[in-house]
């Protein structure tokens, strides 16, 4: 068996993804282990799934600001990372953005879940922009986080298709359904080492079945 990945889980709400995660890899479907569990919010749900799967778990004061981390607590971001010997940060409903110290120093090692099929769609309520516009296809995203919002690499896309007498609410549903089945492969394609970023791509190494 090769080394598990350590992985490091940032999540600001309900942590339905972070819950993903962890059944996939009590599973076995993942091979990788959560090294640490950081919110922005002291009230998270997600913290208390870290806790009840006896995973260290943090609330980390994020800041006076409202979409993104203070520069000096982004430091303390990366500080509680470095403890556990994170390889890979997975966003999981993380609602703030970060900037190029942290980017900097986790480079090509932050992937985050979005639910639409980016680009488009980028940023807040996706779901309901995607359903406003009136799409008849929408989906969930894992991709590379980069500088700039929702534009990095994608690694792996689903679509939902979106029903004639379908609310956001609904379709939100069903999207998050779809991204709690593609995070996880995603990351066991990284603990592979089989995504290569090529410029804006990353490519899936295919392995043939010996
Ligand atoms: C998920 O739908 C995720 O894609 C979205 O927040 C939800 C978190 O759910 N993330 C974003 O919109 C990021 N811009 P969860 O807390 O149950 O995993």
């Amino acid at each position: 068996m090769p080394k598990k990945l350590i992985i490091g889980v940032l999540a600001s709400g309900q942590g339905s993804n972070l819950q993903a995660i962890i059944d996939n890899v009590r599973q076995g479907k993942l091979n990788a282990k959560i090294g640490c569990v950081i919110s922005d919010n002291p009230a998270a749900v997600a913290l208390e799934r870290a806790k009840e799967a006896n995973i260290p778990a943090y609330y980390i004061y994020p800041g006076e600001y409202k979409t993104k981390l203070s520069p000096e607590q982004e430091i303390a971001y990366v500080k509680c990372l470095k403890e556990y010997k994170i390889e890979l940060i997975c966003l999981a409903g993380f609602m703030r953005i970060l900037h190029s110290h942290f980017l900097q120093t986790f480079k090509g090692r932050v992937i985050n879940i979005h639910p639409a099929l980016l680009p488009s769609f980028p940023g807040l309520h996706a779901q309901e922009q995607a359903f406003n516009y009136g799409v008849k296809v929408s989906g969930a995203t894992v991709h590379f986080v980069d500088e700039e919002v929702d534009t990095g690499p994608i690694i792996i896309q689903k679509t939902v298709k979106v029903k004639e007498n379908d609310t956001p609410e609904l379709l939100a549903k069903r999207i998050l359904k779809v991204e709690h089945q593609i995070y996880f492969q995603a990351i066991q394609l990284f603990a592979e080492g089989r995504i290569k970023i090529e410029g804006r791509k990353a490519k899936i190494v295919v392995r043939n079945k010996e």
